[in-house]
């Protein structure tokens, strides 16, 4: 029998930068309450929303996601050509087929990348941490370029009074590279798809199999938050364990940005002390799905409330529904 190689795993891994693209169009609660016999008073109060972002017309997962990964690669100081893989995690780009990852790494000029997109929705991008951290310690990548991008209003029912003001559009990007230190610590993740229908965006049963557009965004507001509120301390407790911290060791905690009362109702479930940092992104970006947490993230980092090798605890979670949690290091 023939001996294949034996990969070299001694390699570790860390996030190298950020990146981000905040679409210019800001959206304040008034513009939407009416529509939904809302109001901007009632809106802040469920979700903490104060405005959050639009893309334009032209705007796509390709092109924020490029904007986002542009800034990224600068800062990291690596060459384009020396990315091996490009995943971008995201749930709203409109074609089956091209992947955006592949149309991406030929616009940043990631000749020799692989590419694929990522379909964990609002988990989206913690699931491509910890695929990008076994890449890179298997020693099958030494850099991955990871973007979370979404472009929500393309697929939200401005008419739906459970959805219409929490969505938003927006990128993040982040180079994942080879590291002297571990910089990322073992991802907790997991799915559960008996609750699918929990946030969902159905095929068009008109259009399905003909021009395969999918539906607008529906879901059961109330069963996503207890279900997050309900499991995502324990896998927030099992993230930190499997790193070998401490509540007190975190500098930030940057749970996805979906809802002010799912973050607070965290917060005091982990009993944070009072030093950690709580992102609070959502009150200026509401929910932008796989790009909230480098989003939040990047926003602490842009505030000095955060520096580079802080540890964070991050945890995404949303429809599938899916999951994913891992302590890291501040690029
Ligand atoms: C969407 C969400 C804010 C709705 O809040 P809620 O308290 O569950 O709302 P309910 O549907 O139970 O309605 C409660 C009351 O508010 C009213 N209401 C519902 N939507 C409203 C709106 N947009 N504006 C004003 N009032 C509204 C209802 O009529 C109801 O009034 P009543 O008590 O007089 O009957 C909340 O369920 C939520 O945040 N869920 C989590 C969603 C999430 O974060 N998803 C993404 C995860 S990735």
């Amino acid at each position: 029998m023939i001996k294949l190689p034996t990969p070299d795993t001694s390699h570790h891994s860390a996030i190298i930068s950020l990146g981000t693209y905040r679409p210019a169009r800001i959206v304040k609660n008034d513009e939407l309450a009416a529509r939904i016999d809302s109001s901007d008073e009632w809106i802040r109060e469920r979700t903490g929303i104060i405005e959050r972002r639009f893309a334009a017309p032209d705007e796509t997962i390709v092109t924020m996601g490029f904007e986002a990964a542009k800034q990224a690669l600068e800062q990291a100081e690596i060459n384009a050509t020396d990315i091996d893989v490009v995943i971008v995690a995201t749930f709203t780009h409109r074609y089956q087929t091209p992947s955006a990852a592949a149309e991406i790494a030929a616009l940043i000029g990631a000749t020799h990348a692989s590419a694929f997109d990522l379909g964990a929705a609002c988990a989206g991008f913690a699931y491509g941490i910890g695929i990008a951290d076994a890449l890179i310690r298997a020693g099958s990548a030494s850099n991955v370029l990871l973007v979370g991008a979404e472009k929500i209003s393309d697929f939200t029912n401005f008419d739906d009074r459970g959805t219409a003001f929490l969505f938003a559009d927006g990128a993040g990007a982040a180079i994942i590279g080879q590291s002297d230190v571990q910089g990322i610590g073992p991802t907790v993740w997991g799915a559960d798809g008996a609750a699918r229908e929990a946030i969902i965006m159905e095929p068009d049963t008109v259009t399905a199999g003909k021009q395969g557009v999918p539906s607008l965004l529906t879901m059961e507001g109330q069963r996503v938050f207890r279900w997050a509120v309900g499991s995502m301390g324990e896998v927030c407790d099992r993230a930190l364990a499997d790193a070998g911290v401490t509540p007190e060791d975190i500098k930030a905690f940057v749970p996805h940005q979906a809802n002010m009362r799912i973050t607070d109702a965290l917060v005091k479930r982990l009993k944070f002390p009072e030093s950690v940092i709580i992102a609070r992104d959502v009150t200026v970006s509401g929910n932008t799905s796989s790009a909230s947490i480098p989003l939040a993230l990047d926003a602490l980092r842009q505030s000095g409330s955060i520096k580079s090798g802080d540890p964070v605890l991050m945890v995404g979670f949303g429809a599938g529904l899916t999951f994913a949690a891992q302590v890291a290091l501040v690029p």
